[in-house]
């Protein structure tokens, strides 16, 4: 199968990249490797990615209409995965701009491509979990009321879920929107707290609990979105525009969080509270029973496992 898939130097686009092309899928892979975090980083997943057959790669700002559609010339894809965003709940306070560019023009740009496309079956994007907002409810279903996000970030996501909707009903488009929960992983984000917890720890620096650590994230592995993402991918969608939780769907508290990452680094952690920073919100939990409906499955990965196999992989990385 022909897929576009951008986000492709990312974390998680560049994981689903090598699953759908050990599938034996083509990709045309977008990014533009910004400097959102360390590009190396980005170029690195892409040496991972390498050579392989059927992969081909376009550095490209989704956000300007016109290089996205000559990064996409002569590409038919019968699936888009659109993963490119700028993602990132704190830095949406300091820079909105770039979060509207990205996750709004960005977003319209792809949709806009998406519905020229005469063989196109499958317009699959990313959204996330921060469009729930600021509660402790859980767990969140998709038919929940979203209109109350506590960040730009949550808003440019749900912008992006409503421009979807539109171009649904216009244009008949068929489009899958995943809301993501707290996704972690190797080759993960520097700017997320597995990674920045990991390294203070090693470092033997402190590390800062927001809202005196009573903060409870659902945490899902990366095996399991890509898992989730590829049966997407591959079997007929439902028609019309679908939004699904990928998560793990059982939130789990900082402590405990923290007390995974000192187990698997062998080393007690230097705690430091701190009040709830703007923007952020107390508890994300997943109601995952849609996904699973429909695609018969659903995450597994405990954490302690999966923070296992993040450590593993950064402490090769850094030689920490
Ligand atoms: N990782 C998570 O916990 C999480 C949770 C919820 C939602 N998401 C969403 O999942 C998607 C992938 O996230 P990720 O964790 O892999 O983030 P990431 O930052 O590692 O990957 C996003 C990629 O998009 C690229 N990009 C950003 N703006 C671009 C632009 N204008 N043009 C082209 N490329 C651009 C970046 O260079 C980056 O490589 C994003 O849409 C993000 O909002 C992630």
């Amino acid at each position: 199968m022909r897929i576009l898939l951008t986000g492709v130097a990312g974390f998680i686009g560049f994981h689903l990249a090598r699953a759908l092309l050990a599938r034996g899928h083509e990709i045309r892979g977008l990014d533009s490797l910004n400097s959102y975090y360390d590009p190396q980083l980005k170029r690195d997943r892409l040496s991972e990615i390498g050579d392989r057959l059927g992969f081909s790669f376009r550095e490209v700002d989704i956000a300007d209409p016109e290089a996205l559609e000559t990064a996409c010339e002569g590409y038919s894809a019968e699936v888009i995965i659109h993963l490119a965003a700028q993602a990132g709940v704190r830095y949406s306070l300091i820079n909105p701009r770039a979060y509207v560019d990205s996750n709004v023009h960005g977003q319209l740009n792809l949709l806009e491509h998406a519905r020229t496309q005469s063989g196109l079956r499958h317009f699959i994007y990313a959204s996330s979990s921060s469009v729930y907002g600021d509660r402790s409810d859980g767990p969140f279903r998709e038919t929940d009321r979203c209109d109350a996000p506590a960040s730009i970030y949550a808003a440019t996501k749900r912008s992006g879920e409503l421009l979807t909707e539109t171009y649904s009903r216009l244009y008949g488009l068929t489009a899958s929107g995943l809301r993501f929960f707290t996704v972690y992983g190797p080759w993960g984000r520097p700017d997320m707290a597995y990674w920045s917890f990991t390294e203070a720890v090693l470092r033997e620096r402190p590390i800062q609990l927001f809202n005196g650590g009573q903060l409870r994230r659902d945490f899902t592995y990366i095996d399991d979105i890509v898992e989730a993402i590829v049966r997407m991918a591959e079997v007929d969608p439902e028609a019309g525009h679908q939004i699904y939780n990928i998560g793990n769907s059982s939130p789990v508290t900082l402590d405990r969080f923290v007390r995974a990452i000192e187990t698997s680094c062998g080393r007690k952690a230097i705690r430091e509270y701190a009040p709830m920073q703007p923007g952020d919100v107390g508890e994300t939990y997943a109601d995952v029973s849609k996904l699973e409906a429909r695609y018969g499955y659903r995450p597994q990965v405990a954490i302690e496992d999966g923070i296992d196999r993040f450590v593993t992989w950064f402490r090769r990385r850094s030689d920490l």
